[in-house]
Protein backbone atom coordinates (compact mmCIF):
# COMPACT_ATOMS: atom_id res chain seq x y z
CA UNK A 1 0.00 0.00 0.00
CA UNK A 2 1.72 3.37 -1.22
CA UNK A 3 0.53 6.43 0.79
CA UNK A 4 0.78 10.17 0.00
CA UNK A 5 0.97 12.30 3.51
CA UNK A 6 0.26 15.63 3.55
CA UNK A 7 1.05 17.68 7.32
CA UNK A 8 0.49 20.99 7.69
CA UNK A 9 -0.78 21.27 11.91
CA UNK A 10 1.54 23.66 13.24
CA UNK A 11 5.11 25.45 11.73
CA UNK A 12 6.33 22.66 9.28
CA UNK A 13 4.62 21.82 5.55
CA UNK A 14 5.56 18.35 5.17
CA UNK A 15 4.70 15.73 2.45
CA UNK A 16 5.86 12.38 1.82
CA UNK A 17 5.41 8.36 0.27
CA UNK A 18 5.42 5.96 2.71
CA UNK A 19 5.13 2.10 1.38
CA UNK A 20 3.74 -0.30 3.82
CA UNK A 21 3.55 -3.75 3.43
CA UNK A 22 2.13 -6.35 4.16
CA UNK A 23 -1.48 -4.74 4.12
CA UNK A 24 -3.06 -6.85 6.84
CA UNK A 25 -0.10 -7.80 8.87
CA UNK A 26 0.31 -6.65 12.84
CA UNK A 27 3.82 -5.83 12.07
CA UNK A 28 3.33 -4.23 8.93
CA UNK A 29 7.24 -2.99 7.42
CA UNK A 30 7.10 1.15 6.70
CA UNK A 31 9.51 2.40 3.82
CA UNK A 32 10.11 6.16 3.14
CA UNK A 33 10.27 6.29 -0.24
CA UNK A 34 10.45 10.34 -0.41
CA UNK A 35 10.05 13.16 2.48
CA UNK A 36 10.03 16.53 1.98
CA UNK A 37 9.83 19.14 5.07
CA UNK A 38 9.60 23.03 5.00
CA UNK A 39 10.08 24.23 8.50
CA UNK A 40 9.03 28.17 9.03
CA UNK A 41 10.40 28.37 12.44
CA UNK A 42 12.61 31.31 11.35
CA UNK A 43 9.65 33.35 10.15
CA UNK A 44 7.84 32.95 13.54
CA UNK A 45 10.93 33.85 15.75
CA UNK A 46 9.92 37.21 15.78
CA UNK A 47 6.67 36.47 17.09
CA UNK A 48 8.06 34.54 19.70
CA UNK A 49 6.01 31.49 18.67
CA UNK A 50 3.92 30.35 15.83
CA UNK A 51 1.69 33.12 14.30
CA UNK A 52 -1.68 30.61 12.91
CA UNK A 53 -1.98 33.15 10.01
CA UNK A 54 1.39 33.42 8.64
CA UNK A 55 1.70 29.30 9.22
CA UNK A 56 -1.70 29.33 7.20
CA UNK A 57 0.09 31.89 4.42
CA UNK A 58 3.16 30.23 4.48
CA UNK A 59 1.62 26.21 3.84
CA UNK A 60 -0.39 27.63 1.09
CA UNK A 61 3.00 29.06 -0.59
CA UNK A 62 4.75 26.27 -0.18
CA UNK A 63 2.06 23.28 -0.91
CA UNK A 64 2.77 22.49 -4.46
CA UNK A 65 6.17 23.19 -4.77
CA UNK A 66 6.97 20.55 -2.16
CA UNK A 67 4.25 18.71 -3.64
CA UNK A 68 6.71 18.97 -6.91
CA UNK A 69 9.67 17.79 -5.10
CA UNK A 70 8.11 14.79 -3.61
CA UNK A 71 6.44 13.98 -6.72
CA UNK A 72 10.06 14.42 -9.11
CA UNK A 73 11.54 10.94 -9.12
CA UNK A 74 7.74 9.10 -9.07
CA UNK A 75 6.32 7.78 -11.93
CA UNK A 76 3.09 10.52 -12.82
CA UNK A 77 0.69 10.73 -15.93
CA UNK A 78 -0.19 14.09 -17.68
CA UNK A 79 -4.35 13.92 -17.37
CA UNK A 80 -6.77 16.52 -18.15
CA UNK A 81 -9.85 17.60 -16.56
CA UNK A 82 -13.39 18.57 -17.65
CA UNK A 83 -15.45 21.59 -17.18
CA UNK A 84 -17.38 20.02 -14.32
CA UNK A 85 -13.76 18.76 -12.36
CA UNK A 86 -12.73 22.27 -12.65
CA UNK A 87 -15.83 23.48 -11.29
CA UNK A 88 -16.08 21.45 -8.60
CA UNK A 89 -12.43 21.34 -7.02
CA UNK A 90 -12.53 25.48 -7.58
CA UNK A 91 -15.44 25.10 -4.73
CA UNK A 92 -13.06 22.80 -2.99
CA UNK A 93 -10.46 25.17 -2.92
CA UNK A 94 -12.26 28.54 -2.39
CA UNK A 95 -10.78 29.70 0.30
CA UNK A 96 -7.22 29.74 -1.68
CA UNK A 97 -7.76 31.69 -4.72
CA UNK A 98 -4.34 32.66 -5.18
CA UNK A 99 -3.27 28.77 -5.51
CA UNK A 100 -6.50 27.58 -7.52
CA UNK A 101 -4.95 27.74 -10.94
CA UNK A 102 -1.96 26.45 -10.24
CA UNK A 103 -2.88 23.67 -8.30
CA UNK A 104 -5.28 22.58 -11.19
CA UNK A 105 -2.50 23.04 -13.36
CA UNK A 106 -0.11 20.90 -10.97
CA UNK A 107 -2.66 17.94 -11.06
CA UNK A 108 -3.34 17.61 -14.77
CA UNK A 109 0.75 17.25 -15.22
CA UNK A 110 1.48 15.38 -12.40
CA UNK A 111 -1.15 12.53 -11.83
CA UNK A 112 0.93 9.81 -9.49
CA UNK A 113 0.78 5.74 -11.15
CA UNK A 114 1.02 4.38 -7.86
CA UNK A 115 -0.33 6.25 -4.68
CA UNK A 116 -3.66 3.81 -3.45
CA UNK A 117 -4.23 6.40 -0.38
CA UNK A 118 -4.13 10.20 0.74
CA UNK A 119 -3.82 11.10 4.21
CA UNK A 120 -3.54 14.36 6.00
CA UNK A 121 -3.58 15.67 9.19
CA UNK A 122 -6.94 16.32 10.93
CA UNK A 123 -5.85 17.44 14.07
CA UNK A 124 -4.77 18.67 16.66
CA UNK A 125 -3.19 21.34 15.82
CA UNK A 126 -3.62 25.46 14.54
CA UNK A 127 -6.82 25.66 12.99
CA UNK A 128 -6.05 27.89 10.36
CA UNK A 129 -3.02 25.64 9.52
CA UNK A 130 -4.89 22.39 9.70
CA UNK A 131 -7.15 23.44 6.49
CA UNK A 132 -4.65 24.17 4.27
CA UNK A 133 -3.22 20.59 3.97
CA UNK A 134 -6.82 19.11 4.28
CA UNK A 135 -8.53 21.41 1.32
CA UNK A 136 -5.96 20.40 -0.71
CA UNK A 137 -5.50 17.25 -0.18
CA UNK A 138 -9.20 17.13 -0.58
CA UNK A 139 -8.47 18.49 -4.23
CA UNK A 140 -5.81 16.34 -4.63
CA UNK A 141 -8.26 13.05 -3.80
CA UNK A 142 -11.08 14.34 -5.84
CA UNK A 143 -8.73 15.67 -8.97
CA UNK A 144 -6.68 12.20 -9.25
CA UNK A 145 -9.21 9.96 -7.80
CA UNK A 146 -7.81 8.66 -5.11
CA UNK A 147 -9.14 7.45 -1.57
CA UNK A 148 -8.13 9.58 1.21
CA UNK A 149 -8.54 9.63 5.28
CA UNK A 150 -8.23 12.03 8.14
CA UNK A 151 -5.39 11.60 10.51
CA UNK A 152 -4.54 12.53 14.77
CA UNK A 153 -1.22 14.09 14.64
CA UNK A 154 -0.80 12.37 18.11
CA UNK A 155 -1.15 8.91 16.30
CA UNK A 156 1.64 10.35 14.14
CA UNK A 157 4.11 11.08 17.15
CA UNK A 158 3.45 7.43 18.53
CA UNK A 159 3.52 5.89 15.44
CA UNK A 160 6.69 7.10 14.21
CA UNK A 161 9.32 4.87 15.95
CA UNK A 162 7.67 2.81 13.31
CA UNK A 163 9.75 4.61 10.58
CA UNK A 164 13.13 2.97 11.57
CA UNK A 165 11.80 -0.60 13.51
CA UNK A 166 9.01 -2.57 13.23
CA UNK A 167 8.94 -4.71 16.00
CA UNK A 168 8.17 -3.47 19.07
CA UNK A 169 7.26 -5.28 22.43
CA UNK A 170 3.49 -4.26 23.43
CA UNK A 171 1.59 -2.96 24.63
CA UNK A 172 3.44 0.39 24.97
CA UNK A 173 3.73 3.40 26.83
CA UNK A 174 3.88 6.59 25.04
CA UNK A 175 5.55 9.88 26.67
CA UNK A 176 4.62 12.70 23.56
CA UNK A 177 7.28 16.37 24.67
CA UNK A 178 6.79 18.59 22.20
CA UNK A 179 5.94 22.60 21.92
CA UNK A 180 1.96 21.77 21.57
CA UNK A 181 1.58 18.55 23.32
CA UNK A 182 2.31 16.84 27.04
CA UNK A 183 0.82 13.22 26.95
CA UNK A 184 1.17 9.97 28.52
CA UNK A 185 -1.00 7.35 26.31
CA UNK A 186 -1.43 3.54 26.58
CA UNK A 187 -0.41 1.62 23.68
CA UNK A 188 -2.30 -1.51 23.73
CA UNK A 189 -1.86 -2.22 20.46
CA UNK A 190 -1.19 -0.24 17.02
CA UNK A 191 -4.29 1.97 16.03
CA UNK A 192 -5.30 1.27 20.10
CA UNK A 193 -4.58 3.96 22.34
CA UNK A 194 -5.65 5.22 25.72
CA UNK A 195 -5.06 8.55 26.77
CA UNK A 196 -3.76 8.72 30.13
CA UNK A 197 -3.41 11.70 31.63
CA UNK A 198 -1.92 15.39 29.69
CA UNK A 199 -0.35 18.55 30.54
CA UNK A 200 -3.01 20.82 32.35
CA UNK A 201 -1.87 24.20 31.11
CA UNK A 202 1.76 24.91 28.79
CA UNK A 203 3.46 21.80 27.46
CA UNK A 204 6.91 21.03 28.10
CA UNK A 205 8.32 22.86 24.76
CA UNK A 206 5.96 25.51 25.63
CA UNK A 207 7.63 25.50 29.29
CA UNK A 208 11.33 25.55 27.94
CA UNK A 209 10.57 28.21 25.38
CA UNK A 210 8.95 30.56 27.60
CA UNK A 211 11.65 30.28 30.43
CA UNK A 212 14.28 30.72 26.94
CA UNK A 213 12.09 33.67 26.42
CA UNK A 214 12.29 35.61 29.97
CA UNK A 215 16.18 34.86 29.28
CA UNK A 216 16.07 36.61 25.96
CA UNK A 217 16.74 33.93 24.43
CA UNK A 218 15.31 33.71 20.80
CA UNK A 219 12.02 31.41 20.13
CA UNK A 220 12.52 28.46 20.11
CA UNK A 221 14.58 28.51 23.22
CA UNK A 222 14.32 24.61 24.02
CA UNK A 223 17.95 23.62 22.97
CA UNK A 224 19.76 26.72 24.38
CA UNK A 225 18.30 26.42 27.52
CA UNK A 226 19.21 22.60 27.68
CA UNK A 227 22.68 23.86 26.37
CA UNK A 228 23.18 25.69 29.37
CA UNK A 229 21.72 23.69 31.69
CA UNK A 230 24.36 20.62 30.51
CA UNK A 231 27.70 23.70 30.97
CA UNK A 232 26.21 23.41 34.37
CA UNK A 233 25.37 19.83 35.31
CA UNK A 234 29.20 18.82 33.52
CA UNK A 235 30.62 21.56 35.50
CA UNK A 236 29.06 19.82 39.22
CA UNK A 237 28.13 21.83 40.13
CA UNK A 238 24.21 22.06 42.24
CA UNK A 239 21.05 23.75 41.73
CA UNK A 240 21.19 27.17 42.52
CA UNK A 241 17.26 27.48 42.30
CA UNK A 242 14.75 25.30 44.18
CA UNK A 243 11.88 25.56 41.87
CA UNK A 244 8.52 23.71 42.28
CA UNK A 245 7.94 20.57 40.48
CA UNK A 246 4.17 20.63 40.04
CA UNK A 247 2.15 17.63 40.57
CA UNK A 248 5.02 15.66 41.87
CA UNK A 249 2.61 13.90 44.23
CA UNK A 250 -0.30 13.89 42.54
CA UNK A 251 -1.69 10.39 41.83
CA UNK A 252 -2.74 11.03 38.29
CA UNK A 253 -0.85 10.95 34.77
CA UNK A 254 -1.32 15.03 34.82
CA UNK A 255 1.34 17.80 34.22
CA UNK A 256 1.51 21.34 35.08
CA UNK A 257 3.89 23.71 34.25
CA UNK A 258 2.52 27.05 34.60
CA UNK A 259 3.13 27.13 38.24
CA UNK A 260 6.95 26.22 37.67
CA UNK A 261 7.56 29.01 34.84
CA UNK A 262 6.13 31.57 36.62
CA UNK A 263 8.32 30.76 40.08
CA UNK A 264 11.36 31.06 37.42
CA UNK A 265 9.62 34.20 36.24
CA UNK A 266 9.36 35.62 39.85
CA UNK A 267 12.96 34.71 40.67
CA UNK A 268 14.46 36.70 37.30
CA UNK A 269 12.49 39.02 38.50
CA UNK A 270 14.17 39.46 41.95
CA UNK A 271 17.02 38.87 40.41
CA UNK A 272 16.65 41.96 38.43
CA UNK A 273 15.04 44.35 40.79
CA UNK A 274 18.48 43.11 43.38
CA UNK A 275 20.73 43.93 40.74
CA UNK A 276 19.36 46.98 40.20
CA UNK A 277 19.09 48.19 44.04
CA UNK A 278 22.91 47.37 43.95
CA UNK A 279 23.96 49.31 40.83
CA UNK A 280 22.49 52.69 40.19
CA UNK A 281 23.34 52.74 36.15
CA UNK A 282 21.28 49.20 36.05
CA UNK A 283 18.15 50.88 37.20
CA UNK A 284 16.55 49.66 33.97
CA UNK A 285 17.78 45.93 35.28
CA UNK A 286 17.05 43.44 31.53
CA UNK A 287 17.52 39.33 31.34
CA UNK A 288 20.98 40.49 29.65
CA UNK A 289 21.94 42.38 32.78
CA UNK A 290 22.28 39.01 34.76
CA UNK A 291 25.38 36.99 34.43
CA UNK A 292 25.49 34.26 32.13
CA UNK A 293 25.93 32.10 35.41
CA UNK A 294 23.10 32.99 36.95
CA UNK A 295 21.32 32.12 33.50
CA UNK A 296 22.66 29.20 32.82
CA UNK A 297 21.93 28.02 36.77
CA UNK A 298 18.23 29.14 36.12
CA UNK A 299 18.66 26.88 33.11
CA UNK A 300 19.95 23.87 34.79
CA UNK A 301 17.55 24.27 37.97
CA UNK A 302 14.59 24.53 36.03
CA UNK A 303 15.95 21.00 33.75
CA UNK A 304 16.41 19.89 36.94
CA UNK A 305 12.85 20.70 38.12
CA UNK A 306 11.10 19.19 35.06
CA UNK A 307 13.12 15.89 35.11
CA UNK A 308 12.17 15.09 38.13
CA UNK A 309 8.25 15.21 37.19
CA UNK A 310 8.86 13.13 34.02
CA UNK A 311 10.84 10.62 36.02
CA UNK A 312 7.97 10.53 38.80
CA UNK A 313 5.31 10.41 36.62
CA UNK A 314 6.51 7.39 34.04
CA UNK A 315 7.28 5.62 37.45
CA UNK A 316 3.92 5.80 38.97
CA UNK A 317 2.57 5.30 35.34
CA UNK A 318 4.96 1.82 35.05
CA UNK A 319 3.99 1.09 38.30
CA UNK A 320 0.29 0.63 37.81
CA UNK A 321 1.18 -0.67 33.83
CA UNK A 322 2.28 -3.91 32.12
CA UNK A 323 3.77 -1.82 29.44
CA UNK A 324 6.77 -3.61 27.95
CA UNK A 325 7.85 -0.76 25.86
CA UNK A 326 8.52 2.91 26.73
CA UNK A 327 8.16 5.23 23.41
CA UNK A 328 8.76 8.64 23.70
CA UNK A 329 7.99 11.10 20.58
CA UNK A 330 7.80 15.04 20.09
CA UNK A 331 10.92 17.70 19.44
CA UNK A 332 11.69 18.09 23.23
CA UNK A 333 13.27 14.49 23.17
CA UNK A 334 16.12 16.31 21.40
CA UNK A 335 17.27 16.75 24.71
CA UNK A 336 20.10 14.98 25.05
CA UNK A 337 19.89 15.06 28.92
CA UNK A 338 16.19 13.84 28.94
CA UNK A 339 17.61 10.87 26.79
CA UNK A 340 20.48 10.04 29.02
CA UNK A 341 17.81 9.59 32.11
CA UNK A 342 14.98 7.75 29.78
CA UNK A 343 17.35 5.41 28.91
CA UNK A 344 18.58 5.11 33.04
CA UNK A 345 14.58 4.49 33.66
CA UNK A 346 13.80 1.85 31.06
CA UNK A 347 17.08 -0.21 32.09
CA UNK A 348 16.38 -0.09 35.71
CA UNK A 349 12.82 -1.39 34.84
CA UNK A 350 13.57 -3.59 32.18
CA UNK A 351 12.02 -2.15 29.65
CA UNK A 352 12.42 -1.46 25.75
CA UNK A 353 12.75 2.39 25.19
CA UNK A 354 12.15 3.47 21.51
CA UNK A 355 13.07 6.81 20.45
CA UNK A 356 12.55 7.84 16.61
CA UNK A 357 15.07 9.01 15.11
CA UNK A 358 15.61 13.03 15.17
CA UNK A 359 14.14 14.07 11.96
CA UNK A 360 11.04 11.92 13.03
CA UNK A 361 10.75 13.14 16.41
CA UNK A 362 10.18 16.67 15.25
CA UNK A 363 6.61 17.13 13.33
CA UNK A 364 6.75 15.27 9.74
CA UNK A 365 4.73 13.63 7.15
CA UNK A 366 6.12 9.97 7.45
CA UNK A 367 4.79 9.73 10.81
CA UNK A 368 1.52 11.21 9.40
CA UNK A 369 1.78 8.26 6.70
CA UNK A 370 2.04 5.39 8.93
CA UNK A 371 -0.90 6.98 11.18
CA UNK A 372 -2.69 6.60 8.04
CA UNK A 373 -2.22 3.49 7.80
CA UNK A 374 -3.63 2.39 10.84
CA UNK A 375 -6.39 4.70 10.42
CA UNK A 376 -7.10 3.63 6.96
CA UNK A 377 -7.72 -0.19 8.52
CA UNK A 378 -9.56 1.44 10.97
CA UNK A 379 -12.26 3.87 8.94
CA UNK A 380 -13.87 3.95 5.13
CA UNK A 381 -11.41 5.94 2.72
CA UNK A 382 -13.51 8.37 0.31
CA UNK A 383 -13.15 10.86 -2.35
CA UNK A 384 -12.84 14.19 -1.02
CA UNK A 385 -14.85 13.51 2.16
CA UNK A 386 -16.12 16.12 3.95
CA UNK A 387 -12.99 16.70 6.90
CA UNK A 388 -13.08 19.38 9.37
CA UNK A 389 -10.03 20.65 10.68
CA UNK A 390 -10.34 19.53 14.60
CA UNK A 391 -7.85 21.88 16.82
CA UNK A 392 -8.65 19.85 19.34
CA UNK A 393 -8.84 16.35 18.37
CA UNK A 394 -8.22 13.70 20.80
CA UNK A 395 -7.26 10.27 20.60
O1 LIG B 1 7.71 18.48 18.05
P1 LIG B 1 8.29 19.82 17.77
O2 LIG B 1 9.35 19.94 16.74
O3 LIG B 1 7.19 20.83 17.33
C1 LIG B 1 5.95 20.91 17.93
O4 LIG B 1 5.86 21.52 18.99
O5 LIG B 1 5.01 20.34 17.36
O6 LIG B 1 8.82 20.38 19.16
C2 LIG B 1 9.42 21.65 19.27
C3 LIG B 1 9.66 21.93 20.73
C4 LIG B 1 10.02 23.39 20.97
O7 LIG B 1 9.29 23.84 22.07
C5 LIG B 1 11.51 23.32 21.27
O8 LIG B 1 11.97 24.36 22.12
C6 LIG B 1 11.62 21.98 21.96
O9 LIG B 1 10.75 21.14 21.22
N1 LIG B 1 12.98 21.46 21.95
C7 LIG B 1 13.71 21.22 23.05
C8 LIG B 1 14.97 20.75 22.61
N2 LIG B 1 14.95 20.71 21.25
C9 LIG B 1 13.73 21.14 20.85
N3 LIG B 1 13.41 21.36 24.34
C10 LIG B 1 14.36 21.03 25.23
N4 LIG B 1 15.57 20.58 24.90
C11 LIG B 1 15.92 20.42 23.61
N5 LIG B 1 17.14 19.98 23.30
ZN1 LIG C 1 3.82 17.42 16.66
Amino acid sequence: MRILAIETSCDETAIAIVEAEPEENEKPVFTEVVTFINSQAELHAEFGGVFPQLAKREHSKNMIPILGNVLKDQETEIVSFSKEQIVEVENILERYPDQKDALIAFAEEHKPSDIDYIVVTQGPGLAPALWVGITFARALSYLWNIPMVGVNHMEGHIVSVLAKENSLALPAVALLISGGHTQIIEVENWGHYTLLGETLDDALGEAYDKVARMLDIPYPGGPEVSKRARAVRESGVDAKFDFPRPMLHSKDYSFSFSGLKTSVLYTIQALQKELAEKNVSHNEATPQALSNEIRDQICFSFEEAITEVLLKKLAFTFDSSSAKSLIIGGGVIANQHLRTILAKFAEERNIELHIPDLEHTTDNAVMIAIAGYFTILREDPSIAPEIIANGNMSL
